[in-house]
This record gives C-alpha cells, structure tokens and sequence, in this order.
C-alpha cells in the first residue's frame, strides 16, 4: 500500500511538473538529432530530399527539417500536392528545387513565405496555370524554371513582382499567345526561353521592356511570319546588333518561306507589307516604328520611356548643337577678318604718310629705286600685317 502511494504521488509530481518538462527537451533533442527527415540526406543547410519516391508525406518532411535550411531538394518524388503552410518555418530557404513530381495545381500562398528564395524549379509537372499571387512574395528570384509543363497561357500579373528575376523558362509548354505586359516588370531579365510551346506570332511590345536581355530561345514553335511579324523581326535585327542571342526562327507559315529562318530572311521579301492599308513602315537607322495593320494598332500601349525615340533625340540634339558650332565659327572668322582688314587700312594710312614724308628725297631718285622702295614698304605691311594677326588675342580667332 505504502508502495503504490508513493508511486502514485512520484508520478502525480512527475505528470503535474517533471513529465511534460521532461519531454519536451526530450523531444527537441531528438528533434535536433533527426533534424534531417529520415529519407533525406543532409549536409549543414543543404537537404537533399530528391529521388525518394515520396507521396503526399512531403508536409511531415517539411515539419522535421531545421528551420535554417537553405536548400531543399525534392527533385523525381511523387509529390501531388503541397499544403499551404508547408514552407511556413522555411524562411531561410534560398533554392527550391521541386522538379519532375506530379503536382497539377498549386495553393496560391505555398510559397509564401519565402521572400528570400533565389532559385525555385517546377519543371517537368502537370501545371496547367498558375495562381496569379503564386510569386507575389518572391521578390528575390533570380531564376525561375517552369520548363516542361502544360501551361496554354499565363497571366498577365504573374511575374509583375519578380523585378530580381535574371532567369526564366517557359519552354515546353502550351503557350499560344502571350499577353502584352507579361514581362513588363522584368527589367533584369537576361536570359528567356520560349522553346517548344505553340506561338505563332509575337508583338514587338512584349519583348521591348527587356532591356537587359542577352540570350532569346525561340526554337519549336509555328512562327507565321507574315506582317505582323515584321515589327519583331526588327527587334531581333536590334537585338543582334547589340550583341545579343536569338536562337532560330524558323516560319512555318507563309508557305513561300516555310522553313526558313526569320533572322535572315532579307527584308525586300515584306516589301508588300508596307503597301498594305492602314500600314506604315518606316525606319530610320535600322529602328522601326511602324504601326503594321489595325491588329498591331490595338496592341500599342502607353509606355513610361519611349526607349525607340532616344536615338532619334540625340541625333536632333547633335544636329542643332552643330548649328549653333557653325554660327560660332562664323561670327569668330568675321571677326578676325574684319580686324585684318581694319589693321591693314591702318597700315596703308602709315604707308602713305610716310611716304608724304620722305617724297622730297625720293624724289630725285630713278625710278627703279622708287619701286624697290614701294615693294620694301609693301614688304613691311605684309609683315606688320602678319604681327597683327599674331597679337589679336587667340581665343577670338581659335
Ligand atoms: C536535385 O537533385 C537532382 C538529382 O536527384 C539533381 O539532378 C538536381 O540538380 C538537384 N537540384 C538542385 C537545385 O541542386
Ligand atoms: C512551424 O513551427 C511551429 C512552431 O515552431 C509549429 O507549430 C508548426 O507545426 C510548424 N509548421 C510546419 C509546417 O512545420
Ligand atoms: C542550423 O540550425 C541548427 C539547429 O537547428 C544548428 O545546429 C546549425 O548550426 C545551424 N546552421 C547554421 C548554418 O546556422
Ligand atoms: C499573322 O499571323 C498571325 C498568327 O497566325 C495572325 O494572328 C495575324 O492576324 C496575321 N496577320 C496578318 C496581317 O495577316
């Protein structure tokens, strides 16, 4: 009896203070112990879950992993679906790799939290569009990979928030079209590819806001390079010129140039597009302005910066500027010879005086004499003449 009693009051104090103390150091130790999930292997802050075959039990991994994780592979699982507060305490992560799993939707706050991530990849899914908040918090992404979907169109809004962005693939989808401010704020952009989807055509004015674009993948779709399609085939003569990539082009519509490559094609082969109504090509130093059939008219927009006039500023600049350098230059030489012309005159007036002077003595002199000494008085005036022009001050006749 006194046994059971001090049991029982032993586990009453234990359960009522000791116990849960007890445990939950317990269970943080061995949290810190496991703080790789089982099926994943970890090196510091990189967690490579990737190749696992992991079904829906991605949520459990997650809640095990260390909240200072960087890096999180779960590239080739079976991974459907992700709660939305699966990312909750994963605030340090910088690379997401959640590649070839079968994910067919996403909630649009799964990657909330996650303003520091750099790199997140969800290519090779089921993705058949994308919740327009999905990257609304991810404003340091530099590379975003949504290679080998089945996207058939993307919002206009989805990547207004990635102004970090340098990197990103579309390529492989179902792309058709594309709306005209989809990469508007993504002036960092340097690399893009739209590889393999089924675009037929492409405005001017979607590519026009990437300033910083270097590389363009274009290859694999159905280019119909009719009109339309001039604007663009500018732009991409621009952007070779300034040293930039673009990969083929190649026309599958008209049939006169299927197959061929829309970067060389010349340009005489759309001289009929500028006979066309309500069409006017012009171009000025290999920039087009142009406003190609009513179609095109529709997709000009207002833009903050014309980017295309400041070539056109800065030659009226140059132009009126050289103007006003010419005007100069001839008010300094009429100046310089007007002073010429007044020393000269002076110089004939000494010349003459002179010679009022020194007549009575040349007088009985031969003639010859008397030209040699005008040729010696002429000498002296060139001279003299010469010193004038020295002596005027420099600035006025540089
Ligand atoms: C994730 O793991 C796969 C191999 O399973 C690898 O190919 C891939 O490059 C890894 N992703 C990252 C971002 O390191
Ligand atoms: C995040 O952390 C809180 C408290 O530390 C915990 O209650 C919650 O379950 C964690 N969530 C996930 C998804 O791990
Ligand atoms: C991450 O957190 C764990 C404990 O949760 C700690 O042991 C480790 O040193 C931390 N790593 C870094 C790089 O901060
Ligand atoms: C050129 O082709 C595209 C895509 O097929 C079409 O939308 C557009 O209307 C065409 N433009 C002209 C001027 O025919």
């Amino acid at each position: 009896m006194l046994i059971m009693r001090i049991c029982k009051w032993t586990l009453r104090i234990k359960m009522n203070v000791k116990v849960p103390a007890v445990l939950l150091t317990l269970l943080s130790l061995i949290r810190e112990l496991v703080a790789c999930p089982s099926v994943c292997t970890c090196s510091n802050i990189h967690t490579d879950c990737s190749n696992r075959d992991l079904l829906l039990s991605f949520n459990l991994i997650s809640s095990q992993l260390p909240s200072n994780v960087t890096t999180l592979n779960l590239s080739r699982n079976s991974i459907t679906l992700i709660d939305p507060g699966a990312f909750a305490n994963l605030s340090s992560l910088l690379q997401l790799d959640l590649s070839r799993n079968q994910l067919f939707t996403l909630h649009p706050s799964t990657f909330y939290p996650l303003s520091s991530l750099e790199f997140l990849d969800l290519s090779s899914n089921f993705l058949e569009n994308l919740p327009v908040d999905l990257f609304s918090e991810l404003s340091n992404l530099r590379e975003l990979i949504l290679r080998d979907n089945r996207l058939k169109e993307v919002n206009s809004k989805q990547f207004q928030s990635l102004a970090e962005l340098q990197h990103l693939d579309l390529s492989l989808n179902s792309l058709a079209s594309m709306s005209l401010d989809l990469l508007d704020g993504l002036q960092g952009l340097e690399w893009l590819s739209l590889a393999g989807n089924r675009l037929r055509t492409i405005p001017r004015s979607v590519l026009e806001p990437l300033t910083a674009l270097q590389r363009l993948l274009l290859e694999g779709n159905r280019w119909n390079c009719n009109c339309s399609l001039v604007p663009f085939k500018h732009w991409v003569e621009w952007m070779l010129y300034r040293g930039g990539h673009v990969d083929s082009i190649v026309c599958s519509l008209p049939a006169f140039l299927q197959g061929r490559d829309l970067r060389i094609i010349p340009m005489d082969m759309f001289q009929h597009c500028s006979n066309l109504p309500s069409s006017s090509v012009s171009a000025t130093e290999g920039l087009i302005i142009s406003t190609d059939s009513t179609a095109a008219c529709l997709e000009q927009r207002p833009r903050v910066v014309n980017l295309r006039r400041a070539p056109t500023t800065l030659v009226l600049a140059r132009l009126v500027c050289g103007v006003v350098w010419l005007m100069m230059v001839v008010v300094v030489m009429y100046s310089c010879i007007y002073a010429m012309l007044a020393a000269k005159y002076k110089q004939e007036q000494l010349k003459r005086s002179l010679m009022e002077v020194k007549e009575p003595e040349v007088e009985h002199e031969k003639e010859e004499d008397e030209k040699e000494m005008e040729h010696d008085f002429d000498k002296g005036a060139k001279a003299r003449e010469h010193a004038d022009w020295m002596v005027l001050p420099p600035e006025v006749c540089v």
